[in-house]
């Protein structure tokens, strides 16, 4: 975009609705995109920014099936939990909608309807899974089978989770529907496809000539990739009851393909924004003027940089995206983050053990952003950057800032007096943050912003630390006025440098100095603060993240490897075979638990008093670890009662109880489902 945007449309990925949010959807995609749009509010530009959640799609339907409940249970539990999360963490929303509102539902199925209707779509028919127990055509993530590469046995129908590999389900072997157990038959069936191949010519010019300078390496590579591999036409419908449905007179049990409809919601979510506060949203997506950026992860980049803005080219009205600058992924202590395996940090579980810390992560993930290329979040980094970044510079600076003007001058704006060489050059070094940073955040390189925004704070860190004010007070109290002057003015200014970033914190820095919030031209004038003005109470911003925190996270973290491991684990291979007469060899009875009591000096042994039906006997039995003596007497058990007697520390033991030891080693009693009488046997 060559001239002045009059307006920016921001858009963030919608999140899937199928499971709550955590670091890595907030540092790839929304604190990014928060930062701009704060810092654009700040400049005074006219800004939309859009969230919703994505509400369709197989996954909703597998969840929902596995939970027993409808995929709109499934959405409305998902979709308060991450509009709560987003709010929490300051993510500054014009509107956060959602993909199975009823304005979604008309806009997504007019805006099919009219490519239809201009004959923008192919029409083809083609062989699908078809279950006719369940009568209903298969998805490809409902159906499994032997994967053709490795010969995984439950390799899904879209990729085998084995291998890696991509997969159509017509390659799997013996195919299996994941909704019935039956096999699947092949049925014809009709969908609409998006001639990709066409707009070749456009995509070619409008990115790869167009954007090859401004759009990141990573989002532009892709793209390229892409449209060198020779682009082909693109179902954007499905066999399927959970979404939106296909707007054709006679068309049953088909709706949009999900990722036809979600970026849809981008602009459903403006015109429920438009409903709401009676603005027009169509300037923000049919003006020339408008600069739409697109904020997303980079598994998303092909349909926003392809598939999307080929369906708004077909559609005629609608302008581009002036960027996309996708993120790459954030890792978790080296390993990558994974719902299904709980390896992550999810935001509301964050909140609970740090309690108003949001601007700390914030900070943390902004840091270490994966703008350029995948990057790892560890909690000692974490506590590192609270500790010795934002405690330790801004939070110490702004501290001493207003508890020595407090002191000094009650805490009223001290005049300036004749500058000095280190005067001039601090207050010259401060005007030129706030073009620094912006010149920074209108690059999309938010981690480089945020350098130079604690590049500010530094600079009044030492400023305060070579003139010593707490030393000079006594001899040159007007000194003094002039060092805190500046200093203030310091603070001041990152009041409104750190914004962007720290919402929470810069919104505690004006209570403290007493001001309105400024406005970003308002940063780089070193007057902001007149003498006699009265602050605020100071406070701290930041407090020390101790060793115990951070060990209590990362043990957390240990404890869920350690149980992806045991369930990973097989399960005990089969022992040798045995014959008959060897099992009938065994005699197992039922008995009944008459006393239990630790055995001294053990940890994992109870001396135990059986009712076995023939005898009362003792048995030392190993579960001691896993069940208090008081939780077990009058349980009844089964006992093989013919063991040879052994002794165990000292005491002999007559028989031995059965139990089920699973993968975790975790031990339950076999016992018979309803109570029976003692002494019957099991055979
Ligand atoms: O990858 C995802 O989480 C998708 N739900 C993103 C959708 S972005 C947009 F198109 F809605
Ligand atoms: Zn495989």
């Amino acid at each position: 975009m060559t001239k002045k945007p009059q307006r920016y449309t921001i858009t963030s990925a919608l999140p899937y609705a199928n499971g709550p949010i955590h670091i890595g959807h907030l540092a790839g995609v929304y604190v990014p995109a928060d930062i701009y749009a704060r810092y654009l509010r700040s400049k005074g530009e006219d800004v939309l920014f859009i969230g919703g959640s994505d509400e369709h799609g197989v996954p909703i339907t597998i969840k929902a099936r596995k939970e027993g409940v409808s995929p709109q249970d499934i959405v409305d539990r998902y979709h308060n939990i991450i509009k709560k999360s987003f709010e929490e963490f300051g993510i500054s929303f014009d509107v956060y909608s959602r993909t199975s509102a009823p304005v979604h539902h008309e806009t997504a199925s007019a805006f099919f309807k009219k490519l239809y209707d201009e004959g923008k779509f192919i029409e083809r028919t083609s062989e699908q899974y078809y279950d006719e127990e369940a009568h209903t055509f298969l998805a490809d993530r409902y159906i499994t089978g032997t994967c053709p590469h490795c010969g995984y046995e439950k390799a899904y129908g879209d990729q085998c989770e084995n291998c890696g590999t991509s997969l159509s389900p017509l390659e799997l072997i013996n195919p299996k529907s994941a909704l019935s157990g039956n096999v699947p038959v092949l049925r014809e069936t009709k969908h609409w496809y998006l001639p990709l191949d066409q707009y070749e010519n456009f995509l070619r010019e409008w990115i790869l000539e167009g954007h090859k300078n401004d759009w990141k390496t990573n989002v532009y590579g892709q793209v390229k990739s892409w449209i060198d591999q020779g682009l082909k036409p693109r179902a954007v419908t499905r066999d399927l009851d959970w979404g939106v449905k296909v707007p054709v007179e006679g068309v049953e049990g088909k709706v949009l393909y999900v990722w036809f409809d979600a970026p849809i919601g981008y602009i459903s979510a403006s015109r429920e924004w438009s409903q709401r506060t009676g603005k027009d949203w169509q300037p923000y997506w049919k003006s020339t003027d408008t600069k739409l950026v697109h904020f997303i992860g980079k598994d998303n980049i092909v349909f926003h940089c392809i598939i999307f803005p080929v369906m708004l080219k077909a559609e005629g009205s609608y302008i581009l995206p002036d960027n996309v600058p996708a993120n790459e992924f954030l890792n978790l202590e080296n390993d990558k983050i994974s719902t299904s395996r709980n390896w992550a940090v999810w935001l509301h579980e964050y909140l609970e053990e740090f309690p108003g810390k949001q601007d700390v992560l914030r900070y943390v993930l902004t840091a270490n952003a994966p703008e350029t290329k995948d990057n790892d979040f560890t909690w000692r980094d974490f506590q590192a950057r609270n500790n010795n970044e934002l405690l330790a510079i801004f939070g110490n600076f702004v501290n001493r800032t207003l508890v020595l003007t407090k002191k000094y001058f009650n805490s009223q704006v001290p005049p300036r007096h004749t500058l000095q060489e280190i005067d001039k050059e601090t207050l010259d070094s401060l005007r030129t943050f706030p073009e620094k940073i912006a010149e920074s955040i209108e690059r999309y390189r938010f981690r480089e912003a945020l350098g130079e925004m604690m590049n500010l704070a530094r600079l009044g860190n030492k400023y305060l630390t070579d003139n010593e004010p707490w030393k000079v007070f006594k001899t040159d109290p007007q000194r003094v006025e002039t060092v805190l002057n500046i200093s203030l003015q310091i603070v001041a200014a990152l009041s409104v440098t750190a914004e962007p970033f720290l919402p929470f914190t810069a919104q505690k820095l004006t209570g403290m100095l007493n001001i309105e919030p400024l406005k970003w031209k308002d940063a780089g004038h070193a007057d902001i603060l007149s003498a006699g003005h009265s602050l605020g109470k100071p406070a701290f911003l930041f407090e020390k993240i101790e060793d115990a925190q951070v060990e209590a996270q990362v043990q957390k973290l240990l404890d869920t490897k350690k149980a992806n491991e045991a369930a990973a684990a097989p399960v005990a291979p089969q022992k040798d075979e045995i014959t008959y007469d060897d099992f009938m060899k065994m005699d197992i009875r039922t008995g009944t638990i008459l006393e239990a009591e630790k055995v001294p000096k053990t940890k994992k042994l109870l001396k135990l008093k059986i009712d076995t039906g023939i005898d009362q006997r003792t048995v030392v039995s190993g579960i001691a670890e896993y069940f208090s003596p008081d939780e077990i007497v009058g349980k009844q058990v089964s006992i093989l009662v013919n063991l040879a007697p052994r002794k165990l520390r000292g005491i002999v033991s007559q028989g031995m109880i059965l139990m089920a030891q699973d993968k975790d080693g975790r031990l339950v009693f076999v016992s018979p489902e309803e109570k029976t009488s003692n002494g019957s046997e099991i055979k």
